[in-house]
């Protein structure tokens, strides 16, 4: 791309990240002899529409983007589905670069070429496989992330060392304060093994036909707490935290993960700051104790991942290694959802 003067892109970006760094992407590439154009939707999930795509296609258009143009993703998880997914059937397709600004977007969302947007029945309906070209983490730009969004995305980060690198596991706790602390030479062998996982996870399975379901370790549960807190009072990450104790508990209970390594998972994930238990995460959705089981059991149900409406989660039977579609009998479910919800 740097040979390529005199070409066109086009940044997205949201309204919280384009004041912050917009100038900056643009002018860098301007001086580098690229022509730019740039826009930002209003930050939030909201964003992540159908509209919105149809916007970005007309700024596309207006910018005089043709299929050598390239597109540039600034932002967070939501700005790189989003610019992923207009780039990925503008003309076709045009090459898009990810820059990721948020923690969990530069662990997990910039890698792997999944996109998408969604419909009012439900998230992500509607996507396509389309790799970035290049992703760019630049771990300064973490610096002004809000502390909460910031804690939600090492619920992704600790997941890795659960399915797949107990080393790196033990590496979180011996260091979690820096962690928590954003220490930066900490983070940048954070972020970087991260992406290695992930981008080795993907490559067996780049279209999510198999292998690539490990990703998903407490993310059933995750998505049903999503759903039945209307997707914007929990944080993903969140979610995913207690999504994990609850797989940790079964997974204690059926394969065999020896409680002591339950318990190193949980007290990990408070020491960063994250729920593990329904009074961490009532401060966050005033609405949790609405939750009924019935509603979750049924959201877990529809779950793309779910087979004949039984849920297939991911489980494991140590730190570092983990087993997809485990069917648990309903009375398991409950039983640990029980405890998680005090
Ligand atoms: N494609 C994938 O594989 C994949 C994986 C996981 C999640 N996702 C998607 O990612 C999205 C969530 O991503 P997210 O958690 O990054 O949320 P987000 O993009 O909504 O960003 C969170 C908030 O932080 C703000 N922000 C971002 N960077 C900032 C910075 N550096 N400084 C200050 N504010 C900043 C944003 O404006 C927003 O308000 C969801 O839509 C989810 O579906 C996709």
């Amino acid at each position: 791309v740097a040979a390529e003067k005199g070409l066109k892109i086009l940044i997205i970006s949201d309204s919280n990240v384009d004041p912050i760094y917009g100038e900056r992407y643009q002018e860098g590439l301007r001086q580098a002899g690229f022509e730019i154009s740039r826009v930002a939707v209003p930050a939030g999930e909201k964003s992540k529409d159908l509209q919105a795509v149809g916007f970005l296609y007309g700024q596309a258009m207006a910018a005089g983007l043709d299929r050598s143009s390239l597109i540039l993703a600034l932002g967070g998880g939501m700005v790189g589905d989003l610019a992923g997914f207009v780039a990925a059937t503008f003309l076709r397709g045009v090459r898009f670069i990810q820059v990721p600004t948020t923690l969990l977007a530069m662990v997990d969302s910039s890698v792997g070429g999944k996109t998408a947007v969604n419909l009012p029945q439900g998230k992500n309906l509607v996507g396509a496989f389309h790799q970035p070209v290049e992703v760019v983490a630049d771990l300064t730009s973490l610096a002004t992330l809000p502390e909460r969004e910031y804690v939600s995305g090492l619920a992704e980060v600790v997941k890795y060392g659960v399915i797949w690198d107990a080393a790196f596991f033990k590496d979180l706790e011996s260091h979690a304060e820096r962690l928590r602390s954003r220490d930066e030479a900490f983070l940048e062998k954070v972020v970087g093994r991260c992406c290695e996982i992930k981008a080795e996870v993907v490559a067996v399975d780049e279209l999510e036909v198999g292998p690539r379901a490990i990703l998903n370790f407490g993310h059933t549960l995750a998505h049903a707490l999503e759903s039945g807190t209307g997707y914007d009072r929990l944080l993903h990450g969140e979610a995913v935290s207690l999504g994990m104790v609850f797989a940790a508990r079964l997974s204690s209970k059926l394969k065999g993960l020896p409680e002591s390594e339950a318990a190193r998972l949980v007290a990990l994930l408070q020491t960063l700051g994250l729920p593990v238990s329904g009074s961490d995460a009532l401060g966050r959705a005033t609405d949790w104790p609405k939750l009924a089981w019935t509603d979750i059991r049924e959201a877990m149900a529809a779950d793309k991942k779910a087979r004949m409406k039984v849920p297939r989660l991911v489980l494991a039977d140590r730190l570092g290694s983990v087993t997809t579609g485990c069917e648990v009998p309903d009375s398991e479910l409950m039983e640990a959802w029980d405890v998680i919800r005090q």
